[in-house]
C-alpha cells in the first residue's frame, strides 16, 4: 500500500490549513488531525496517531500559540509545545517518519542588530518562547536526517486569527489605532509558508534548522499601515506607541529578523515580499 505523504497537527489552525490546501494542490496524500482529534502532549494518543498513519513525514504545527496565556501557565506551554513535540519526534523515529517542527522567532531575545542566522544563540523572554524552544531541542537531539525545525516569524493566513485581521476590523469598526513602532520582524504568509515547508521536506536537504519568513522587513506600525493602505484605508491616522506603553504579559522580543538564507540555498528561491503577500491575502480573504 502506498505510503501516506503528510500527516499535519493543528489543522486547523492557519498554517495546518495551508498544508491542507498546498499538499493537496500538488497532488501528495496528506491527513489533518486537529486539536480535537489529537491532543499532543498525550504521549500515547500522539504514539497510536503515528502509527496508524505512518505518514513519510509529520508537518507538526499543533502548539499553544496564546502567548500571554503561556506566561500565566508555563507548565502547560512546556506540557504542548515541550513535551508535545517530544512525544511526536519519538513516535516519528519508531515509524521511520520524517518530522518538520514549526517554531518561533520568540526563541531569540531580539538584542541583535542585525538579521538572525540558525546557529544565533537563542535566549528566549518568555514562556511560550522558552516552551517552543524546548521543542526544539527534543528534535535537534536525535540528529535526524530528516527532522527538521523551521522557526518562522509574524504569521498571518486564510482562516486565522492574526494581525492584519485585527487590524482591519478594529479600523473598520471606527476605533483608534495605536500601533508599536520598536519591534522589527518579517511577516510571513501561511501559503507561502506552507509550500516552502513541503519543499523543505521534499529536498532531502540536511536535517537541522532553517528560518522562513517573507522578504522584507518591518515594525507593526510600519505592518499595519501597508495593510491599510491596499485595503483601501490609508487615509486612517494610525498611532505610534512603544511596546513599554503598551505592555503586555509576556515580553516580546524587539528585533526578531530572520535570516533565511540557508533555507533560500534549499529552494533556489526567495520568498515573495510581504508586500505582495498582503495583496493575495486580502484578495484571498475579500477583506
Ligand atoms: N502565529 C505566529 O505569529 C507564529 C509565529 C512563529 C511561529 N509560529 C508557530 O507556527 C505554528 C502554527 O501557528 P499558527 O499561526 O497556525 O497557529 P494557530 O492558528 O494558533 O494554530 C495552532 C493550532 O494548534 C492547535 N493546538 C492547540 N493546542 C494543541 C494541543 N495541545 N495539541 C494539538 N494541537 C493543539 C490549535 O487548536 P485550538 O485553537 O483548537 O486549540 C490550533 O488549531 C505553531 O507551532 C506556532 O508556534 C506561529
Amino acid at each position: 500500500m502506498k505510503r501516506l505523504d503528510y500527516l499535519v497537527t493543528g489543522a486547523n489552525g492557519q498554517l495546518g490549513r495551508s498544508l491542507l490546501q498546498a499538499a493537496a494542490d500538488r497532488g501528495r496524500s496528506i491527513v489533518g488531525v486537529g486539536h480535537q482529534q489529537l491532543a499532543v502532549e498525550d504521549q500515547d494518543a500522539v504514539r497510536r496517531c503515528i502509527d496508524e498513519h505512518r505518514p513519510r513525514f509529520v508537518l507538526h504545527c499543533g502548539a499553544w500559540t496564546n502567548v500571554d496565556g503561556c506566561e500565566a501557565d508555563p507548565q502547560q506551554a512546556d506540557r504542548i509545545n515541550g513535551h508535545g513535540t517530544a512525544y511526536l519526534a519519538e513516535a516519528c523515529l519508531g515509524t521511520d517518519c520524517g518530522l518538520c517542527y514549526v517554531s518561533t522567532d520568540f526563541v531569540f531575545d531580539g538584542a541583535a542588530k542585525t538579521p538572525y542566522t540558525v546557529d544565533a544563540p537563542v535566549a528566549p523572554l518568555s514562556a511560550y518562547g522558552r516552551s517552543k524552544r524546548q521543542g526544539e531541542v527534543a528534535v535537534l537531539r536525535h540528529e535526524h536526517p530528516a527532522f527538521y525545525v523551521l522557526r518562522t516569524s509574524w504569521v498571518f493566513g486564510p482562516g486565522g486569527k492574526n494581525f492584519p485581521k485585527a487590524i482591519l476590523d478594529r479600523a473598520r469598526s471606527g476605533n483608534a489605532l495605536s500601533v508599536v513602532t520598536d519591534q522589527r520582524g518579517r511577516p510571513t504568509y501561511t501559503p507561502d509558508l506552507a509550500a516552502a515547508m513541503l519543499d523543505l521536506c521534499e529536498s532531502r536537504a540536511p536535517g537541522g534548522i532553517y528560518h522562513a519568513a517573507n522578504e522584507g522587513e518591518c515594525n507593526w506600525h510600519e505592518f499595519a499601515c501597508e495593510v491599510l493602505r491596499q485595503a483601501g484605508l490609508g487615509h486612517l491616522v494610525v498611532g505610534e506607541t512603544t511596546a513599554a506603553k503598551f505592555a503586555r504579559p509576556a515580553a516580546r522580543p524587539a528585533y526578531s529578523v530572520l535570516d533565511t538564507s540557508r533555507l533560500d540555498a534549499v529552494l533556489g528561491r526567495h520568498f515573495p515580499h510581504y508586500r505582495d503577500a498582503v495583496a493575495r491575502y486580502l484578495r484571498e480573504e475579500s477583506l
